[in-house]
């Protein structure tokens, strides 16, 4: 994150607070009180495939979808955008290369290609259909040297083993390494027969709506969606709530997103919510935030390096009227799991971040439910009652 760019999410929260201020001084408004969604009233919720095994976010959120009416488990994950799917379920591959658009995605923390088309996708997700580009995925290889400038979207080199568990970060042949990425192991669910990774988050990377399917669902249980419908989720500890209403974000404090720089009015393509971090006897500082159901660890950076043991203090979006507020240990990577573990949100390690602010990892929802109204660009939490 630019320094630029800190600054023009910095006036966009001071934006929602003087639209705030606007009400009633008789009736002191939060002023991240939610939009009336009182126009909206279709919705769904879909149970995690996992969710009466997996207690307190040990692990990351499954469900249960179709494609092309293959049945598969798919990683719900708010931490990456869009979804993979391998082209054995029911795709013909001399097809794609004729009608979708050649592409790719590089882990970059394990060195997997998964090499295919960018096809766009109905999925079935209990019910819910929607449609969005997917990577059908053709091939995945070992490729530490792939370059994408000069290899295009295919590996020109591809070696047999990518085995880099732990060692990954120092490997001398690793290309675009980004701190802060998932590890082999994570990579390795991604690739797991019978399932698909399912990205729904948002301003990662250079995705945009068109990548995400929970910011494009059709319809619901057959009857297409209407106006009634707003695109958008309630993430919660037993399922996921698709479509935004008044009933669904009761209890909810949101905070209005920011276009990402460039982008058209109209495109949802949002920006990363805001966020203060503080570590340790550093100062508070402003950054981003995501709380990411793909990991059960975090990444953090503020203004000092962090040392094992150090407090790290989260304020969403900011330290002025927080909705969010989480703090745990500083704990390394060697030591997983050896602080906090009496804090329901303690990560089980700390790394270091790119950009200034926090990944909190899943743990973050054993405290709150989380709420993006994709078609409005809001993001909000809301505190678990138990
Ligand atoms: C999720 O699992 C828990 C624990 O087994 C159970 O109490 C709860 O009812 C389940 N929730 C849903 C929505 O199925
Ligand atoms: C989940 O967390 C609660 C509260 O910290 C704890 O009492 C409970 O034992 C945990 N359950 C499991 C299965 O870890
Ligand atoms: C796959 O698509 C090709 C056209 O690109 C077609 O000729 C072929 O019959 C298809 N195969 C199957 C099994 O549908
Ligand atoms: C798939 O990748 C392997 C390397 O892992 C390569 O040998 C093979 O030719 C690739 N297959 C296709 C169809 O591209
Ligand atoms: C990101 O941009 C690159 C270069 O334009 C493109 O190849 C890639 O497919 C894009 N990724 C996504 C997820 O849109
Ligand atoms: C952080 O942002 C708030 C506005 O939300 C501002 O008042 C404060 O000065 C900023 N802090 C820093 C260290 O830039
Ligand atoms: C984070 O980076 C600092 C240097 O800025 C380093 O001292 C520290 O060991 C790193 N911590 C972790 C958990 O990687």
């Amino acid at each position: 994150m630019t320094t630029k760019a800190l600054f023009s999410l910095a006036i966009s929260l001071f934006a929602g607070e003087w639209q705030a201020a606007a009400l009633p001084a008789s009736s002191p408004v939060s002023p991240y009180t939610p939009p009336d969604y009182s126009a909206f009233t279709k919705s769904k919720f879909l149970t995690y495939a996992n969710n009466a095994s997996n207690h307190n976010w040990t692990n990351a959120p499954t469900l249960s979808i179709s494609v092309n009416n293959y049945p598969l488990t798919a990683t719900m994950d708010t931490g990456s955008t869009g979804i993979v799917i391998d082209a054995k379920y029911g795709f013909n591959a001399s097809q794609l290369s004729k009608t979708c658009q050649i592409g790719h995605i590089l882990y970059t923390s394990s060195n997997w290609l998964q090499e295919g088309y960018w096809c766009t996708t109905d999925v079935n997700i209990g019910g819910v259909v929607a449609s969005a580009l997917a990577l059908v995925r053709t091939n995945a290889t070992c490729c530490p040297d792939f370059n994408a400038t000069t290899d295009g979207d295919r590996c020109k080199n591809p070696v047999d083993s990518c085995v880099c568990a732990g060692g990954c970060a120092t490997s001398a042949t690793r290309r675009n390494l980004s701190p802060g990425e998932p590890d082999s192991a994570f990579m390795a669910r991604r690739q797991a027969v019978g399932s698909a990774y399912m990205g729904v988050g948002f301003a990662r990377g250079n995705s945009t709506a068109a990548y995400n399917l929970f910011m494009n669902v059709k319809s619901i249980d057959g009857v297409a969606v209407d106006s009634t419908y707003r695109q958008g989720y309630v993430v919660t500890s037993t399922g996921v709530q698709l479509g935004i209403t008044k009933a669904s974000t009761v209890g909810f404090k949101a905070a209005k997103l920011a276009l990402k720089p460039g982008s058209a009015a109209g495109s949802r393509n949002w920006d990363q919510p805001t966020a203060a971090v503080k570590i340790g006897s550093g100062n508070w500082i402003n950054g981003t935030f995501l709380a990411d159901t793909g990991i059960p660890n975090a990444y953090v950076l503020g203004d000092v390096a962090q040392k094992s043991g150090d407090e790290i203090s989260i304020a969403v979006p900011g330290t002025t009227n927080p909705f969010g507020e989480v703090q745990f240990s500083a704990v390394p990577k060697a030591n997983a799991g050896s602080l906090g573990t009496k804090n329901p949100v303690q990560p089980t390690w700390v790394g270091n971040r790119t950009a200034i602010g926090v990944n909190t990892g899943r743990k973050f929802y054993n405290k709150y439910d989380l709420l993006f109204d994709a078609d409005g660009g809001y993001f909000g939490l809301r505190e678990k009652s138990s």
